[in-house]
């Protein structure tokens, strides 16, 4: 029923590529010997923004950090819930300093901050999806996690696990549309994930390999707009057809590190 679905403002936290560079490789994407267009990166992300604020969202920044430069990844740094801020503990050394600044700006705005025990890398696996969390494991976030999630925020805690090294945080292979429905590409997951998929989402929206090669599953919704990469082409039309509406930004230099569109951007659900 095209037309009928509502938007609704959100509050995101992003992080300017100041630093972005592929200097080291920790997915399959890396490639530290092939250049990163670091104009076009800033523009690219600078049309992300826009097109957010363009639509009612509320963008917050925190400053990019010298030497870490995957902080534009804000999407890994925490998941916020009902104002509670669950950090990260990052797999890679090379990103573990990152939690720092984030945990900074949110403590200084206020907010309660718990810090894992276990390595959690924030949004990129812990996607919260209306009335449960749904947990990516396999390649970073770990079990330990998912249990210390449920009991930090007392909302369930959905384990999924993920299979494919190019989909190797849940928000590269799966997206919340809205409190009732998700986006997904089923071979990411292990056969078991995949049947429960099926059981929460008879209705899902699947996307094809292609789609999920060209980031379409790391996009953001906001219950009506969906920011999605314009090479998820099938993806976006089956969106569209289910009453979505398309809204395509391009964040191709980001590809090169692993990440997208959902990857640069933390949602901060008070
Ligand atoms: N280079 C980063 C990494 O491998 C990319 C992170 C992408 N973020 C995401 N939410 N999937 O950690």
């Amino acid at each position: 029923m095209p037309g009928s679905r509502v938007a609704s403002p959100r509050r995101y936290l992003v992080c300017e590529p100041g630093f972005f560079a592929v200097r080291y490789a920790i997915n399959p994407w890396m490639h530290p010997d092939r250049p990163v267009d670091t104009a076009l990166a800033q523009r690219q992300w600078r049309t992300l923004v826009d097109t957010y604020r363009a639509h009612g969202h509320t963008v917050e920044t925190v400053e990019p950090v010298p030497g870490l430069p995957d902080m534009v990844f804000a999407a890994n740094a925490a998941v916020v819930v009902e104002g509670k801020v669950f950090g990260s503990l990052f797999h890679a050394p090379e990103r573990r300093p990152e939690s720092v600044p984030y945990q900074t700006w949110f403590k200084d705005r206020g907010f309660d901050v718990h810090q894992p025990e276990s390595v959690c890398e924030g949004e990129g696996d812990l996607v919260p999806a209306g009335r449960w969390i749904l947990a990516g494991t396999g390649f970073r976030t770990t079990r330990e996690a998912h249990r210390e999630a449920q009991e930090f925020f007392g909302v369930p805690v959905i384990s999924l696990t993920l299979v494919d090294p190019y989909f190797y945080h849940l928000d590269t292979a799966l997206f919340v549309l809205d409190g009732e429905n998700v986006a997904y590409y089923p071979e990411a997951f292990s056969p078991g994930s995949r049947e429960v998929l099926k059981r929460l989402y008879p209705d899902a929206v699947i996307a094809t390999r292609d789609d999920a090669m060209a980031f379409g599953l790391n996009s953001v919704s906001d219950g009506r707009h969906v920011f999605i990469s314009p090479g998820a082409t099938a993806l976006a039309d089956r969106l569209a057809d289910r009453g979505y509406v398309p809204v395509p930004v391009d964040l191709s230099e980001f590809h090169k590190a692993g990440g997208g569109i959902k990857c640069c951007t933390q949602e901060i659900r008070s």
